[in-house]
């Protein structure tokens, strides 16, 4: 039987009215409100322990967090009340849980294994695997020279040609793994409609060794039509009218438009209508990042977000890493009024990993009105800032110590350096326990109690980066299903492109 699901349904109780809810807000104002984050470590020896938890490469310790065993009790039952499971049995169903657009949400079925039998009856995901291989074709074929540009030369610049999720995860992932790219390869990207992207890189290219990308679900978006257009103008003007076929690939769910672009078949990369632009580097939107670091390594990032997938699935709720993940920051939004998250990656491979999340998280979370079209009774998607981690400390970090604002804080760390690790723990831990010198001058006090996260991997590899996405993806996703909201359309961002194109 056919599973079904309704978000309205679901919804049909507001969150605030679910008894854990209730209990939450008791437990707030009489238990957790006064109580310092210095107290909870000193009554529990055992708390760094207690209060973290491994999933697959990648290590959660939450300790540091306004919560006892209670608290994590109750956030567990509000998820079980808000049919967390169900919601996510229907999301690897291919039910349309993106309900305004009547839609599946299906990215996970893009780094699925056929035995994972993720919604294999959707329209589309059968050939996801087909599209897999026709990329490893071309990505082969780049690497090794056999696809070259219209005078036979061998490519050597990718120019990655989008705008939000069509950009976002190509440029966070490739700088992330800048290790893996082929010596021969550069990687590029080009975004905005202003035209300096484009014009600063023309002086770096050599337009017989450019490869554009173009990558837009839609193949309608203003800012990428402008760019490619103006990429495609350039190729005919230093080369001909038919290089264009050997200087442009695409990736969209768009066949008509990228026919009348002058695309070739053989040239062009489908995805589905179930991949949100957010959640779309897993698809064919990864096309210029798989050909700079190669299908294998590609392949690798795949195999870590399946691995998250597996977790998220069949983890319980109050051991499944981005279902706890989402109730935290359910717990700080909601309970505690912190109006913003910041992400402190220490890598700076991961530079751009704030910006990733946070249109991943507010553009998915952004919402203020329910699946049921009702008004939300409650606050929802808190803004999503951050940066690389010491660059961090030298800039806003004197804010989260001593400023009058509450910021609940992830941290990410890698062993890869010694010195960033030792800053990213020094860091977490005066967050946490401030000073308790009581003969400082008050402008040296630092109160602490102030939470965050810290997610810990031995390295940024392939599979960790895509284990790392992945644990982020089901965290808002959790999220959404508690306030009810469709976390998977965009309306919001609609209003402006009709107005900017009158
Ligand atoms: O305007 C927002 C948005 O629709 C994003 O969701 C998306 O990632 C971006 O625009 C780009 O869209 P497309 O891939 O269709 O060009």
């Amino acid at each position: 039987m056919t599973k079904t699901y309704s978000g309205r349904k679901l919804s049909a109780r507001y969150p605030t009215d679910l008894p854990a809810w209730k209990a939450l807000a008791q437990h707030y104002k009489s238990d957790m409100r006064h109580r310092h984050l210095r107290d909870l470590f000193a009554r529990d020896k055992k708390r760094a322990e207690r209060f973290s938890l491994i999933a697959n490469d990648l290590a959660l310790d939450y300790s540091k967090n306004h919560l006892n065993a209670t608290t994590r009790r109750l956030l567990a039952k509000l998820a079980k009340e808000a049919g967390v499971a169900a919601a996510i049995d229907a999301m690897f169903a291919g039910d349309k849980i993106n309900e305004t657009e009547s839609r599946s949400v299906l990215h996970v079925a893009l780094r699925a294994k056929i035995s994972d039998m993720v919604a294999l009856e959707t329209p589309g995901v059968r050939e996801v695997w087909e599209v897999l291989t026709k990329m490893e074709a071309f990505v082969d074929g780049v690497q090794s020279g056999k696809v070259r540009g219209s005078t036979r030369k061998k490519i050597t610049d990718i120019v990655n040609i989008g705008i939000g999720g069509s950009d976002l995860g190509p440029v966070m992932a490739s700088r992330a793994l800048r290790r893996y790219w082929h010596p021969n390869l550069r990687f590029h990207a080009v975004s905005n409609v202003d035209g300096t992207q484009l014009e600063d890189l023309k002086d770096e290219l050599d337009p017989e060794r450019t490869l554009f990308v173009i990558c837009s679900k839609t193949f309608t978006t203003q800012e990428t039509m402008v760019n490619a257009h103006a990429a495609r103008d350039w190729i005919i003007d230093k080369l001909d009218a038919v290089a264009v076929q050997y200087h442009f690939v695409a990736a969209s769910t768009n066949h008509e438009a990228m026919d009348d672009f002058g695309i070739r078949s053989d040239y062009r990369f489908g995805f589905w209508d179930w991949v949100g632009g957010r959640y779309s580097m897993w698809s064919a939107v990864g096309l210029s990042l798989a050909i700079v670091i190669g299908m294998d390594n590609f392949n690798r990032i795949l195999a870590g977000g399946r691995r998250m997938d597996l977790h998220f699935r069949q983890a319980k709720l109050d051991q499944n890493m981005p279902v706890l993940l989402a109730l935290l920051g359910i717990w700080y939004n909601n309970f505690f009024g912190a109006e913003s998250h910041v992400i402190l990656p220490y890598t700076n491979r991961l530079d751009r990993f704030p910006a990733y999340l946070q249109q991943m998280q507010m553009e998915s979370s952004g919402k203020s009105v329910r699946m049921d079209g009702k008004p939300v009774r409650c606050k929802t998607g808190m803004v999503i800032w951050g940066e690389a981690g010491n660059n961090a400390q030298h800039s806003f970090m004197q804010l989260l110590h001593q400023g009058t604002r509450f910021v609940p804080a992830d941290f990410i760390l890698t062993d890869e350096s010694r010195h960033a690790a030792a800053n990213c723990r020094a860091q977490a831990q005066a967050l946490m326990q401030g000073t308790t010198d009581a003969d400082l001058e008050p402008y040296r006090v630092h109160e602490g109690n102030r939470p965050s996260n810290t997610i810990h991997f031995a390295a940024l590899t392939p599979e960790t980066l895509g284990q790392l996405i992945a644990l982020y993806e089901h965290k808002v996703f959790v999220e959404g299903v508690v306030w009810g909201i469709d976390s998977f359309d965009q309306w919001g961002v609609e209003l402006g492109k009709k107005l900017a194109s009158l």
